[in-house]
C-alpha cells in the first residue's frame, strides 16, 4: 500500500477540471449559491442543484457533457458545527455530469482513472471500495454497476459493498435522483474506532466516501412519487475539502491547506491557537467555517435579514461574533478575516475580490448592530441565568428566553445555545407558546388598527384629520388627544408602562413619508409634568390621521387631553440637513453624468442619505470627486431655501422635478434652492439656507440591481466624525512610518521600493551563495568510470535552490552525475543533474531520481539532463544516496 500525493486543494480542484475536459466536458464557472427558479431549495447544496432543469431535459444544456467545482452550503445543523470536526457548512464539490450522453460504464472508469492513475490523485487502489444500490421494492439491485467494478475494474466481488436506500439513493429536495455507487477510501486502522465489524459504512474516521456518482434517472415531484426522466444522467460529486483531507492525510476539513490558513487569521486576531483547549478549537471552527460561508453568500448577493437566506447568514454572522467573545475579543473582527478567505479562494472565484469591499462592509456593519444587541442582552441573560441557578433550576424558562427575545432582540437559537453551554435545558416549548400568543395579539392589534382606519377605514367622526404643522414650528403646546390605541384595541385611556399609539389633532412631527424618516420626540403634559409619552415612530394612515407609535413613560393619558407635543429639534436638524444635500445631490448627478438620472428611491435619516438612482455603470472616481464638489460648492454659495405651496400648473413653469414617486394634488410643494438652482416637488422638510448642511461627505457608491446605482452620504456632524476619524488613521498610519502625514505616500512607496530591492538582493545572493556551495560540492566528488560523481545532502534547502546548483554543476562539469538531497522536517526533496558527456554515455537524471527516491520512499523522474524527486523517510536519506554510485555503474556497464 502507498500513501497518498500531498496535494493542495487548489491544486487538487484543478487536477479534477482539467481531468473532466480532457474527457470532453465543457467546465463551467460555480453557478451562485442562490438558486434560480427552485423555491424547494433555500441555498444550493450540491453540484447538480443549478442543473435541475438540464437533467429532466426542460432546457437544452450548453454540452452534453459539463464539470463543475461548485460552492455549497449545507446548514442543516448549524448548532452543532465546530462541535465535531467533521462538518462545516460551507463546502466545494467537484462534480462531472452528462444530460442524457454517458452513462454507468464510463462514469465509473473515469472516477477510477481520476482518482487511481499516477498522473493524476494516484491513490492506492487496494485502498478503495466501491458500493453499490442493493435494491428495493421500487427500484432493483444495481447489478450493472456490480458488474463493471467487478469484471472491468477488477475490484473482487467480496470489496463491493452493497447498500440500501438511506447510503446509494441520491435526492436532496425535489428534482431529479436515482441509485448511486459511491467510492470510500480506507485511512488506515489509525483512524479507525477499533470496533469488531469496522469497516466500509461504519462511522468512525476510516472509511471515508470520496466519490459518489448518482445515476440520475428519476425525478421526485418532492412528496416521493418518482418518475422515469426522459433521459438517462450522471451526476458525481466529489468533496473536495474530504479528497484534500484524504491527500494532505490530516484529521478535518479544518486542517486542509487553505482552511488552516484562514483558521490562522483568526488565531492571529482572536490570540487563540489550535489545541490549546477543546472550548477553544470550537470557537476557533465555528469562526473558520462561518466566515467562509458569510463571504461567499455575501459575494452572491445575500443579506442579513430576519427570514430565509438572509437570516441563515445572520445566524451564522452571529454565532461567528459570539464565539470571537468568547475568545476575548469585544469588537468586530470577522470582517478582518474576509481578506484572508478571498485570498485562497480568488484563483477559482474571482469575483470575490472584485466584491471585497461590498462584502466587508455588509460584515461590519452586521457585527456592529449585533455587537449592540448583544452587549444588552448578555448582561440580562447572566442575570437571569444567575437566577435560574441560585434556584438551582436545570431549565432556563420560556417565558426568559421569549423576554431576551422580543425585548432585547436576541435571537432564541443564540439563547438555546448558551443555555446548553451551561448544562441546562430550555424550555423551548413555553418560547414557542408565548411567540403564538404574541402572534394572536399582533393579528387582534392589526384587525383592530383597521377598525381605526390603519387598513384604510375612516376613524370615527369625532376623530379629524391630524393637522401636520411641522413645517413652520417644532413644538405646540395646546395639541388634544383625540383617540389612543393599546394592545390592539382603541381606549379613552392608558395608563404608564406600556406601548400605545396616540393620535392629536394637530402635530409637529412628520411621519415617516417620501424616504424621509419620522420624527422623534415626546408627548407631554402642558405643565411639562406628571406625564410623558415617547415617541418612536409616526406613521400617516390613509384617513390622514398621524399616529405616534411609543410608550407612555409615566403617569396617564386620557382622549381629550390637552398635551404638549415636541419633537426632537437635534435629530430633525440632522433630518434637514440630509434631506436639503439630497436634492443638491440630484442636482449634481444630472449635471455631471446626464439626464437619464433619475431618482429609484431614497433614504433621509439624521445625518445620513442613502439616493438610488438610474445610471448604466459604476460612477469613475473622477465623476464623484465632480459630484462632490458640486454639492459642496452649491453648500458654500449659502443659497436660500424657499419652500412655496403652488398649483401645480405654475410648479411645473418653474421647471421642478418631480422627486416623490405619487401622484400629486392641484397644489404642491415646490422647494427651490438658489432661486432656480434646484427646483423639486417635495413634500420633506428643509433647512432655509443650504449652508446649513455643513460638510456633504461621500462614503461609497455602488450597484444595488441592474441599472441602478446607490450614493451613500453624510452630511453636518456625521461628515465631521468620518472626516476626524480618516485624519486619525492617517496619523497613525504616518506614524508607523515615521513620516509626517504629507509624506505618508512617497514614504510608503520608498519602503516598498526598499523592500523590493531588498528582496533582489537576497534572491542574488542566494544564487550566488548556492552556485559557490556546489562549487565546494565538486571538490568532493568521486571517478566512477570515468565520471565526476557527487552526492550531498543540502539541510534546509528548497527546490529552487537545489535546481539552481544542479543547473551549476552540469553546465559547468560535463561529465558530472549529481545527486542533492534536502531535507525540510518530514519533506525530502531529490535533485539529480547529468552533465552532457554523462548524458551521452547513457547516465540519465530523470533515471536515477527514480530509483534514488524510491529507496526513500517516494517517486521522482524528469529529463535526462535535470530531473527531481521527492521522499518521505528521512533515515533512508544516505542509504539512497550511497546508491547512486551503483546505479552509475550500472548504467554504464560495468
Ligand atoms: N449530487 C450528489 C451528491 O451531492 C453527487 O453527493
Amino acid at each position: 500500500m502507498h500513501d497518498p500525493k500531498p496535494f493542495g486543494l487548489n491544486e487538487l480542484r484543478e487536477m479534477f477540471l482539467s481531468f473532466f475536459e480532457s474527457k470532453g466536458h465543457l467546465r463551467l464557472p460555480s453557478f451562485s449559491l442562490i438558486p434560480q427558479n427552485d423555491a424547494s431549495l433555500l441555498l444550493i447544496n450540491s453540484g447538480m442543484a443549478p442543473m435541475k432543469p438540464w437533467f429532466t431535459g426542460e432546457q437544452e444544456p450548453p454540452r452534453h457533457r459539463v464539470c463543475t467545482c461548485q460552492k455549497c452550503i449545507r446548514t442543516g445543523d448549524i448548532e452543532n458545527i465546530g462541535k465535531t470536526a467533521r462538518h462545516g457548512t460551507y463546502f466545494e464539490m467537484l462534480g462531472n455530469f452528462s444530460f442524457g450522453d454517458y452513462f454507468k460504464k464510463d462514469a465509473i472508469h473515469w472516477g477510477w482513472e481520476f482518482l487511481t492513475s499516477p498522473e493524476w490523485v494516484g491513490l492506492d487502489p487496494d485502498r478503495l471500495y466501491p458500493s453499490v444500490f442493493e435494491g428495493n421494492e421500487t427500484t432493483p439491485a444495481d447489478d450493472e454497476a456490480f458488474r463493471i467494478w467487478n469484471e472491468e475494474i477488477g475490484i473482487p466481488a467480496d470489496r463491493i459493498f452493497k447498500f440500501g436506500k438511506a447510503d446509494n439513493f441520491w435526492e436532496h429536495g425535489s428534482g431529479p435522483c436515482g441509485p448511486c455507487s459511491e467510492i470510500y477510501y480506507d485511512r488506515g486502522p489509525e483512524w479507525g474506532c477499533g470496533k469488531p465489524g469496522c469497516t466500509v459504512g461504519c462511522d468512525c474516521d476510516r472509511y471515508i466516501e470520496v466519490w459518489n456518482i448518482v445515476f440520475s434517472q428519476f425525478d421526485n415531484d418532492g412528496e416521493g412519487h418518482y418518475t422515469e426522466l426522459k433521459q438517462k444522467n450522471i451526476d458525481t460529486g466529489m468533496g473536495l475539502e474530504r479528497l484534500a483531507c484524504v491527500c494532505q492525510k490530516v484529521p478535518s476539513l479544518f486542517d486542509v491547506d487553505t482552511v488552516m490558513n484562514i483558521t490562522h487569521k483568526v488565531s492571529e486576531i482572536t490570540g487563540a491557537h489550535y489545541g490549546e483547549t477543546p472550548a477553544k478549537d470550537v470557537s476557533l471552527r465555528v469562526i473558520t467555517d462561518h466566515i467562509r460561508s458569510a463571504t461567499f453568500m455575501i459575494c452572491d448577493g445575500v443579506l442579513p435579514s430576519n427570514e430565509g437566506r438572509g437570516y441563515v447568514l445572520r445566524r451564522l454572522l452571529r454565532r461567528a461574533a459570539r464565539h470571537g467573545k468568547l475568545l476575548g475579543v469585544n469588537e468586530p473582527f470577522l470582517y478582518k478575516v474576509c481578506d484572508t478567505v478571498i485570498h485562497e479562494n480568488e484563483g477559482h472565484y474571482p469575483e470575490l475580490r472584485e466584491r471585497q469591499d461590498y462584502i466587508t462592509k455588509v460584515i461590519r456593519v452586521e457585527e456592529e448592530n449585533f455587537a449592540k444587541t448583544i452587549d444588552g442582552g448578555l448582561k440580562i441573560f447572566n442575570e437571569m441565568l444567575k437566577g435560574h441557578q441560585e434556584k438551582r433550576e436545570k431549565t432556563f424558562s420560556g417565558a426568559d428566553a421569549f423576554k431576551l427575545y422580543d425585548t432585547y432582540g436576541f435571537p432564541i437559537d443564540l439563547t438555546l445555545e448558551m443555555v446548553e453551554e451551561q448544562g441546562m435545558t430550555l424550555d423551548q416549548d413555553a418560547f414557542h407558546q408565548l411567540m403564538e400568543e404574541q402572534r394572536q395579539r399582533a393579528r387582534k392589534a392589526r384587525e383592530a388598527l383597521g377598525d381605526l382606519g390603519w387598513a384604510g377605514v375612516e376613524f370615527g367622526k369625532d376623530v379629524p384629520e391630524t393637522q401636520f404643522v411641522g413645517y413652520g414650528c417644532d413644538t405646540v403646546l395646546d395639541a388634544k388627544v383625540v383617540a389612543i390605541v393599546a394592545e390592539g384595541q382603541q381606549r379613552d385611556e392608558i395608563i404608564g408602562g406600556g406601548e400605545a399609539i396616540v393620535v392629536l389633532d394637530k402635530t409637529p412631527f412628520y411621519a415617516e413619508m417620501g424616504g424621509q424618516v419620522a420624527d422623534h420626540g415626546v408627548i407631554a403634559c402642558e405643565s411639562g409634568r406628571g406625564m410623558l409619552f415617547e415617541v418612536h415612530d409616526v406613521q400617516k394612515n390613509k384617513g390622514g390621521k398621524y399616529m405616534h407609535y411609543g410608550r407612555l413613560m409615566e403617569g396617564t393619558l386620557k382622549v381629550g387631553d390637552t398635551v404638549r407635543a415636541q419633537i426632537d429639534l437635534d435629530r430633525r436638524r440632522a433630518v434637514m440637513r440630509a434631506h436639503s444635500a439630497t436634492h443638491l445631490l440630484d442636482k449634481a448627478l444630472r449635471a455631471v453624468l446626464g439626464d437619464h438620472v433619475h431618482q429609484a428611491g431614497s433614504l433621509v435619516e439624521a445625518d445620513r442619505l442613502r439616493f438610488d438612482f438610474t445610471h448604466f455603470s459604476a460612477m469613475t472616481a473622477e465623476e464623484l470627486a465632480k459630484v462632490s464638489a458640486m454639492v459642496n460648492e452649491a453648500v458654500l454659495a449659502g443659497y436660500d431655501i424657499v419652500t412655496e405651496e403652488l398649483p401645480i400648473e405654475q410648479a411645473k413653469q418653474k421647471g421642478a422635478i418631480a422627486l416623490f414617486g405619487e401622484k400629486y394634488g392641484d397644489v404642491v410643494r415646490v422647494v427651490d434652492m438658489g432661486q432656480g438652482y434646484s427646483v423639486e416637488f417635495c413634500g420633506g422638510t428643509h433647512l432655509d439656507n443650504t449652508a446649513k448642511v455643513g460638510v456633504f461627505h461621500i462614503s461609497s457608491e455602488f450597484s444595488v440591481a441592474s441599472g441602478v446605482r446607490r450614493i451613500e452620504a453624510t452630511t453636518g456632524m456625521a461628515s465631521l466624525e468620518v472626516m476626524n476619524r480618516n485624519q486619525e488613521l492617517l496619523f497613525q498610519a504616518a506614524a508607523a512610518l515615521k513620516a509626517k502625514p504629507g509624506e505618508l505616500r512617497e514614504k510608503a512607496e520608498a519602503a516598498m521600493g526598499e523592500i523590493r530591492q531588498l528582496h533582489q538582493a537576497v534572491e542574488k545572493f542566494k544564487a550566488r551563495e548556492a552556485v559557490s556551495e556546489a562549487e565546494r560540492f565538486l571538490f568532493a566528488a568521486h571517478e566512477v568510470g570515468g565520471l565526476k560523481v557527487l552526492t550531498a545532502t543540502v539541510p534546509d534547502a528548497d527546490a529552487d535552490r537545489l535546481r539552481k546548483m544542479g543547473d551549476f554543476l552540469k553546465d559547468k562539469e560535463p561529465n558530472v552525475v549529481a545527486v542533492l538531497a534536502a531535507i525540510n522536517g518530514e519533506k525530502i526533496t531529490f535533485l539529480a543533474a547529468c552533465g552532457k558527456e554523462a548524458v551521452q554515455k547513457g547516465v540519465k537524471a530523470g533515471e536515477i531520481v527514480k530509483q534514488v527516491s524510491a529507496i526513500a520512499g517516494g517517486s521522482g523522474g524528469g529529463k535526462p539532463d535535470s530531473a527531481m524527486g521527492g521522499g518521505k523517510d528521512p533515515l533512508m536519506v544516505d542509504n539512497a544516496l550511497a546508491m547512486v554510485d551503483n546505479v552509475v555503474s550500472m548504467k554504464l556497464g560495468l
